[in-house]
């Protein structure tokens, strides 16, 4: 499962990619005005940080200003992915962008019926909100399972980038669901790597080392 994080914070960008285990990066109106950056300017800092897929969102509602507004944004660099609203103009954008060369991701997707729409339409990814869907009692987890299953029935290319990504678990449960990206905040990020009984082992080794009185180097 592909790893992307889910920020417009430049910092917390650069730590990650240290790790080594980014695969690319999300952002959103949301996240950009958490930012304070000027949007271009931070989408085009994130694409010559991260080689991979940088996903950035049009404000535009209408066919015609989410066009305009996604050829500008491709424009700024070769990896930027145009994200695009779940609606009707926003499926119809997705078919032109497409059809143009130009990455696609449907964004804010609840149901496996929208799922069905943004394949057919061509996106190259869509984000399906599975924290937003567990804040209203609904499992977002199945919607995951439901758009694998449909997808893999009649073999969409469309990636499952599950968004809204609240927990390690969320991460886990995704990647058995069978998501192929994860889009997860830096904190979820950097706490996966986290097990109390990893830090009691590597304690104890330390101090049985030390015991020793050997040194490696
Ligand atoms: O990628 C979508 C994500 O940023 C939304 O997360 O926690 O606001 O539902 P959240």
């Amino acid at each position: 499962m592909k790893f992307f994080v889910d920020t417009a914070n430049i910092d917390d960008i650069k730590e990650l990619n240290e790790y080594g285990f980014l695969d690319g990066v999300t952002t959103n109106p949301s996240l950009i005005a958490k930012s304070g950056r000027d949007f271009k300017e931070v989408i085009a800092e994130i694409c010559a940080l991260v080689p991979g897929p940088v996903s950035a969102e049009v404000a535009a509602m209408t066919f015609e200003g989410m066009v305009s507004e996604g050829e500008y944004l491709a424009r700024i660099a070769d990896n930027v992915v145009i994200k695009l609203p779940m609606t009707l103009d926003g499926l119809k954008t997705c078919r032109h962008l497409v059809r143009k060369g130009i990455k696609t991701n449907v964004t804010l997707c609840f149901s496996a019926n929208q799922a069905l729409l943004a394949a057919k339409a061509g996106a190259t990814y869509v984000s399906p909100f599975i924290g937003r869907l567990d804040d209203t009692n609904i499992d977002g987890m199945d919607l995951i399972r439901d758009m694998r299953e449909i997808y893999d029935n009649y073999a969409f290319q469309t990636e499952i980038l599950a968004a809204s990504i609240r927990s390690a678990n969320h991460v886990k449960e995704a990647a058995i669901a069978g998501a192929d990206v994860a889009t997860i905040p830096p904190a979820v990020i950097k706490g996966l790597a986290n097990h109390v009984l990893t830090d009691k082992g590597l304690e104890q080794f330390a101090k049985d080392w030390a015991a020793t009185g050997q040194s490696i180097l």
